[in-house]
């Protein structure tokens, strides 16, 4: 199987050469910093597109300019991009980068955001339809022990022997992994108060919504449970959004990546229930290396930034489709990350 990382560019810059003198001359300005692999990546629109590298060497460059060539070339609105953050920072850093190369169109960017704030706004606006008000709270970490411990008392556990924070620790791990109570498997509850788990999970889940809240795991957990029982709200954002990008990729957990994978398929693709849980039990397993699964169409880009380092770092950027996650076949041993930063994804067409 060909390495597409080894492939050359489609639009191979010869430095100096008249060709790239001319490509230079008439690009528009937000294009002219970034070295040939960066261009590419920025420059790829149709199909998705995975950038790999190392620490330091470019890759959220790629990410902004490629928004700020999206908008700029028209070929989506600022409210038509999804763009994905870890962080509040990150997001605001990467507005600012943005505006600088656009202008105010930025300033109507709404979902350029953290998993978790956009998780939140499309929650509101569709609270009714899992169960929630619109005006429903966030639980933090303090309030989530407080109602466990409540939980633990009304059946009898004793809580010095089944803290209600491991409790915690054991749902919030359900929860990034996209399970609801009914697609916890037993075996696994087994561990907590004598296999109470589940049923604990299950009335802790019913317990918020009477108390009209959610925690943080619910976030994107409600939002996944949103789009695969109501079809045509599912619809309506995959409509939305022209472009999907997400920064540090290699860091989603499953609830993340179901929640992508869910809103990068194509509106006329199969219904969403078949994605489910069944088929993506764990990012473990789905990242376990296959030779078989290869990055049938999907691109790639190498950056090489001012920064070098071989250290592996990845996002995506796309529109992606319907998408299955496959380790990179062709990925070199010295770019591998390193099991504790939890297997890496790229988007290929399924
Ligand atoms: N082609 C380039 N020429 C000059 N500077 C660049 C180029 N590409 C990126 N930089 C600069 O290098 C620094 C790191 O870039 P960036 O944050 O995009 O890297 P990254 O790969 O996303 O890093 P991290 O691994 O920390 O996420 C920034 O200051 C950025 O402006
Ligand atoms: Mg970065």
């Amino acid at each position: 199987m060909p390495d597409p990382l080894k492939q050359a560019p489609t639009a191979p810059l010869a430095p100096g050469g008249i060709a790239a003198r001319a490509r230079a001359a008439a690009a528009p300005p937000y294009l002219a910093g970034l070295n040939p692999e960066q261009r590419e990546a920025v420059e790829a629109l149709d199909g998705p597109v995975l950038v790999l590298a190392g620490a330091g060497t470019g890759k959220t460059r790629v990410l902004t300019t490629r928004i700020a060539h999206i908008l700029s070339l028209g070929r989506a609105r600022p409210a038509e991009i999804l763009a994905v953050t870890f962080t509040n920072k990150a997001a605001r850093e990467m507005k600012r980068r943005i505006g600088e190369m656009v202008g105010e169109t930025v300033e109507g960017m709404p979902w350029l955001g953290t998993f978790h704030a956009i998780g939140v706004k499309i929650l509101r606006r569709h609270a009714e339809l899992v169960g929630l008000k619109t005006n429903f709270t966030i639980l933090d970490t303090d309030d989530q022990i407080r109602l466990m411990k409540q939980l633990l008392e009304a059946e009898n556990i004793d809580e010095k022997r089944w803290p209600a924070r491991v409790l915690a620790g054991i749902i919030d791990g359900w929860k990034n992994r996209g399970l609801l109570p009914d697609q916890v498997k037993r075996g696994e509850a087994a561990a907590f108060a004598d296999g109470r788990g589940i049923k604990l999970y299950a009335a802790y889940q019913a317990r918020l919504k009477t108390l009209n809240a959610v925690d943080f795991g619910d976030l994107l957990l409600e939002n996944i449970r949103l789009f695969r029982e109501h079809a045509e709200v599912l619809r309506q954002y995959q409509q939305r959004f022209r472009f999907i990008l997400v920064d540090e990729y290699q860091d989603t957990n499953v609830a993340q990546y179901l929640w992508l994978r869910l809103l990068g398929q194509s509106s006329s693709s199969p219904p969403p229930t078949e994605v489910g849980p069944a088929r993506l039990r764990s990012l473990d397993e789905v990242a376990e290396p296959s030779l078989e699964r290869g990055s049938a169409g999907g691109r790639s880009a190498r950056v090489s930034g001012p920064g070098g380092g071989d250290s592996a770092s990845t996002y995506a950027a796309s529109p992606l489709p319907p998408a299955s996650v496959s380790p990179h076949p062709g990925l070199p041993s010295a770019v591998r990350p390193s099991p504790s930063r939890g297997g890496w994804l790229q988007a290929v067409p399924s």
